[in-house]
């Protein structure tokens, strides 16, 4: 598989969508929702899916594609060659804020990441990362993640992990965010991904997300020696949902461990 060139096409696409967003910016947004009234979808989030989806259909006929909107292709396993898209993550921020929000992209073979492309579109900042060759940001080489502690450490989380939940004792969090040096929220779990990748943040946690919000920013991070796995320190499946922790070296291993209480629920 000539991986480059399906790089180079993503980027291009990517690039141009992040224009339409903008260019969208000065129009009304037509605004939905979907599971519950602060679960938000636009016509731009539409409109963006679908314009990935004609593009990627137009040259990879074959290749599989699932997308946020549900746009994309049914999905039972993970053979072949799949895109998993995020039109926008970060919708609320978007309608609300217009600013931190990211297109995310991820370019899976067999259920392994290749490609992961995550675009700020607001700052013009495009992530990117072929398996095995390196991420990069506006083209320039990232560093490799150097080891830190907790209490040097900012970690991003949302809200969700202060009240109680089906999938961890949210009281677990608790030493965590008073050892930390500090916490942020951001609202769009592919930035998160990436701003770890880029040193901005240390680690991020979610409760629950999606495979096309971490798709992404899996590839970049793990290029870069930083880990994501669930919150029990397993391998994300890429299929349904699943909580996340991403964190550089080291860190991650001490708050599965001396936090999260690895293999003890
Ligand atoms: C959401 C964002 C948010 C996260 C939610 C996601 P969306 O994605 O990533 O930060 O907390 O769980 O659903 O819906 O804006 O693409
Ligand atoms: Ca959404
Ligand atoms: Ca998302
Ligand atoms: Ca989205």
């Amino acid at each position: 598989m000539n991986w480059e060139s399906i790089d180079a096409l993503a980027k291009q696409w990517v690039k141009e969508a992040g224009e339409k967003i903008r260019s969208s910016f000065d129009k009304t947004l037509n605004i939905q929702t979907k599971t519950n009234p602060n679960d938000l979808v636009t016509n731009i989030d539409k409109e963006i899916e679908q314009f990935f989806i004609s593009k990627i259909r137009g040259v990879y006929p074959n290749h599989k594609i699932m997308g946020e909107e549900g746009f994309g292709d049914e999905f039972t396993s993970h053979e072949g060659i799949v895109w998993l898209i995020d039109p926008i993550d970060g919708t609320m921020n978007f309608i609300h804020q217009q600013r931190n929000f990211a297109i995310s992209l991820g370019v899976y073979e067999n259920g392994i990441g290749k490609i992961g492309l995550v675009y700020d579109v607001v700052h013009d900042e495009l992530y990117h990362a072929i398996r095995g060759r390196g991420a990069y940001m506006n083209g320039m080489p990232l560093p490799q993640l150097n080891e830190t502690t907790v209490k040097e450490a900012i970690i991003a989380l949302n809200a969700t992990w202060v009240m109680e939940n089906k999938r961890i004792d949210h009281n677990l969090m608790i030493p965590l965010a008073r050892d930390a040096r500090g916490t942020r929220s951001y609202g769009t779990a592919a930035l998160e991904m990436v701003f770890v990748a880029t040193g901005r943040i240390d680690a991020y946690i979610s409760l629950r997300l999606a495979p096309w919000d971490v798709s992404g920013g899996s590839v970049i991070v793990e290029e870069l020696g930083g880990v994501v796995t669930n919150l029990r320190g397993r391998k994300l499946d890429y299929l349904g949902q699943d909580s996340l922790l991403v964190a550089k070296p080291g860190l991650h291993q001490t708050i599965l461990r001396d936090y999260l209480k690895e293999g003890k629920w």
